[in-house]
């Protein structure tokens, strides 16, 4: 099963959006968002509930169009929690997971009640019970479970090694006897979070069943009431072009085969996958124009009014390896020249595109780098030259939506010396 990605953002209409909001801008298409969500959906059970990660695009209008077409929400941090609320989400949708919850944040999470703390070592509990008890109320939690082996080929692991994410499994027993010891912590279940961009299906189903035997193997042992289960996600998606879409159709028969073997022990477990890149990555784009072409000791270079503060990701930041995000210039065809796509910023770490090949550009082109829906601007150092914060808008049914303002010179404007004045 391939996923065609027909966009209404046709280079017109881009045009269009590009003269009413400037640039640098951020331009997503809803339908994209609802079809990779229903792809991802079909793939699951029935009844498994998506949770939209919302680290991987916090815009507000975003987050609200993934609430309206049926997602929970997985947050990271109290902002997100707030900003979860704000979107109109309900408490009853909202997992939190992160390994360094503070005290202030998961005094908010009590007081809204959220559906699961999903905590992350041992202290973590007995701080949920000691707050809890201040707001006398009882809290439910889940256990992230950091698994002792984890063979599968996730591309970035971030379970079965060390790591600061989760709870050994060694120290699982100890973690759920103090859960059941503690007057004010209710466990409700469990979470594996296998990693980030896995594009092979068969890690996914192997993890989605190893998660299921490992969950029920403790609920055996300590005749728990398994109310939650949640197997993570990591979907990824293809950026390059030596990568390979996960194959859908693999997928939905490997979930559907482990389904069939352990459906019925889940009868009265809520069932939850989280995903952000794969649901928003292919949903949109950064357009940057070019404001200076010029040559240097044989090479060519577009500078551009928007870099990699405003997209680190495609600036490579954080990443290991060098590869060019697809990109391409509005309106133009072919395979003109070889450039290389920079920012304004006073870095040589500043390019969005290392000798790329693309048509020939001009002062005041547009360069559109696509996959850039998800870890787009929310994953970019934006302090650093002060530049103003790009314009992000939705496209949906025909119309655009400002979801953030273009910023303003000056925004960044912050902590007067007292006795300057
Ligand atoms: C616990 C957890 N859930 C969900 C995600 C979202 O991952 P992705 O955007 O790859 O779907 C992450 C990303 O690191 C994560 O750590």
């Amino acid at each position: 099963m391939t996923l065609a990605m027909p966009t209404e953002l046709d280079d017109h209409k881009m045009k269009q959006i590009i003269d009413r909001y400037g640039t640098p801008l951020y331009l997503y298409d809803a339908s994209i968002v609802k079809r990779k969500l229903d792809a991802l959906r079909s793939c699951f059970p029935q009844r498994t509930e998506i949770f939209y990660s919302f680290k991987c695009n916090p815009l507000l209008g975003i987050a609200q169009l993934l609430r309206k077409n049926g997602c929970r929400v997985e947050v990271a941090s109290g902002g997100e929690l707030t900003a979860a609320l704000a979107a109109g989400f309900e408490p009853g949708h909202i997992v939190f997971t992160s390994p360094g919850k503070t005290e202030e944040e998961l005094r908010l999470a009590i007081l809204h009640g959220i559906y699961s703390i999903n905590v992350e070592n041992l202290e973590e509990i007995e701080i949920v019970q000691k707050l809890a008890e201040l707001q006398g109320k009882t809290v439910d939690i889940s256990i992230r479970i950091n698994p002792e082996v984890q063979q599968h080929a996730a591309s970035i692991k971030m379970s079965g090694v060390s790591s600061q994410f989760g709870l050994d499994e060694r120290l699982l027993p100890e973690a759920i006897d103090s859960a059941l010891r503690l007057s004010r912590v209710r466990l409700i279940g469990f979470q594996i979070y296998l990693g980030t961009q896995i594009l092979q299906a068969d890690a996914i189903i192997r993890h989605f069943e190893d998660t299921i035997k490992l969950a029920l193997a403790y609920v055996e042992r300590y005749e728990l009431d398994l109310e939650f289960l949640d197997i993570g996600g990591g979907f990824g998606i293809p950026y390059f072009p030596n990568e390979t879409a996960l194959d859908l159709a693999v997928l939905k028969q490997g979930i559907a085969e482990v389904w069939k073997q352990y459906g019925n022990k889940l009868a009265n477990t809520r069932i939850a996958v989280e995903s952000g890149r794969f649901l928003m990555a292919e949903s949109g784009v950064f357009i940057t124009k070019v404001l200076y072409k010029k040559e240097s000791k044989g090479s060519t270079y577009l500078i551009c009014d928007g870099g990699s503060h405003q997209h680190a990701s495609s600036a490579f930041l954080g990443r290991y390896i060098r590869s060019n995000f697809p990109m391409r210039v509005l309106g133009k065809i072919g395979e003109g020249e070889e450039v290389t796509v920079t920012g304004q910023l006073c870095t040589s770490t500043d390019i969005l595109g290392n000798k790329v090949k693309l048509p020939k550009a001009e002062r005041g082109d547009m360069i559109v780098i696509e996959k850039s829906g998800a870890y787009g601007l929310t994953h970019s150092p934006v302090l650093f030259l002060s530049h103003p914060l790009p314009a992000e808008v939705l496209v949906e049914e025909g119309h655009s939506y400002l979801l953030r303002e273009r910023g303003e010179y000056g925004d960044f404007l912050n902590g007067q010396h007292p006795i300057s004045q």
